[in-house]
């Protein structure tokens, strides 16, 4: 992708004057603003529809601000030292001399933080004076958006500007995991869990479900097309669409595939752009095959069943 800068200085005028925009990350894209400014925060949630109590993800150039804002610790080194910058968010303790606005974190003491990849994103952080709290660009429990038209799809006018960055290259969100005490993952994404877990060399736990929503804003219904989804299909009705993890001979007109031979990275790059068309397409109900549940096949299943309680 070529970059243009000048697409990037009118990024950061805009977010220099407290206005969101929307920017591409190698996860999906974000809605933008400044993190140290309550107004930019709020102007994030009331795009989104997103309720106050669901804090935002602050995104850093490198480890430079996070410093001032974080308490660091030695997992956090060994991770950030492997997979950064790349689709891992960690979940420090908030110093008490951070400056990020109290509207992003809904006032909790921990901060959740990550370094994002793309290349166009990576430049506009490092010509910004402030990190950029960054919720996935989508209104409140849809479909992410991977492409600078989904994003127009959701917001129209409504976004002020879209920073282009082409397709995002890993699909789906970045992996949290809480670094406060023991390792424990609060959200699968982009990043598998058995690579983080060779480097720490220990198993993490998985809390990806609480029962508490309250806590790290894990809601049930999320990541939804708008209309049913069943899981696990071998035989589907009549009139449904019906979504499979590789190409295969029957050439119909509802049957939709993530990816050519079932590479399970390609479906996750494919997975909300082919939700979306299986909406636009009409279909009002999907029929999704069994998808290997090993890597990222567990990210596109944990995504799947949280839109299939629509
Ligand atoms: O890949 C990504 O992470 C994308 C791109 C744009 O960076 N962002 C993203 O943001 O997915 P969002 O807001 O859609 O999801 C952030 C999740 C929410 O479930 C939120 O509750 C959780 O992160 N979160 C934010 N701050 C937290 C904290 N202090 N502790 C625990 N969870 C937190
Ligand atoms: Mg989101």
């Amino acid at each position: 992708m070529k970059i243009n800068l000048a697409n990037i200085k009118k990024a950061k005028n805009l977010l220099n004057k407290r206005e969101c925009v929307a920017i591409p990350t190698e996860t999906v894209y974000g809605i933008a603003g400044n993190a140290y400014s309550d107004t930019a925060c709020k102007k994030i949630f009331r795009l989104k529809k997103r309720p106050a109590n669901n804090p935002l993800i602050i995104h850093y150039y490198d480890l430079k601000k996070l410093r001032n804002d974080c308490e660091l610790n030695e997992n956090f080194f060994k991770l950030y030292k492997k997979f950064c910058p790349g689709p891992i968010t960690f979940v420090l303790n908030q110093k008490k001399t951070s400056k990020i606005s109290k509207i992003a974190t809904n006032k909790k003491k921990t901060l959740a933080v990550r370094f994002p990849k793309h290349p166009v994103t990576r430049i506009l952080l490092k010509y910004l004076k402030f990190p950029i709290a960054a919720p996935s660009a989508n209104i409140f429990t849809k479909i992410s958006a991977v492409t600078s038209s989904e994003v127009k799809e959701d917001f129209g006018k409504k976004i002020k500007y879209i920073l282009e960055g082409g397709r995002s290259s890993v699909g789906v969100e970045s992996t949290i995991i809480d670094l406060r005490k023991k390792p424990k993952i609060l959200r699968l994404g982009g990043l598998e869990i058995g690579i983080i877990q060779k480097i720490l060399k220990k198993k993490i736990s998985i809390n990806i479900n609480p029962s508490k929503i309250s806590a790290p804003g894990q809601f049930r219904i999320h990541y939804s097309p708008g209309i049913p989804i069943r899981l696990n299909v071998e035989k589907i009705k009549k009139k449904e669409a019906f979504l499979l993890i590789k190409k295969n001979k029957i050439n119909k007109t509802n049957y939709y595939f993530l990816s050519k031979k079932g590479n399970l990275k390609e479906a996750a790059k494919n997975l909300y752009t082919i939700l979306r068309k299986i909406k636009k397409d009409n279909y009002k109900s999907i029929a999704v095959g069994k998808i290997p549940n090993k890597g990222i096949g567990k990210t596109i299943n944990d995504r799947l069943l949280k839109a299939s309680k629509f």
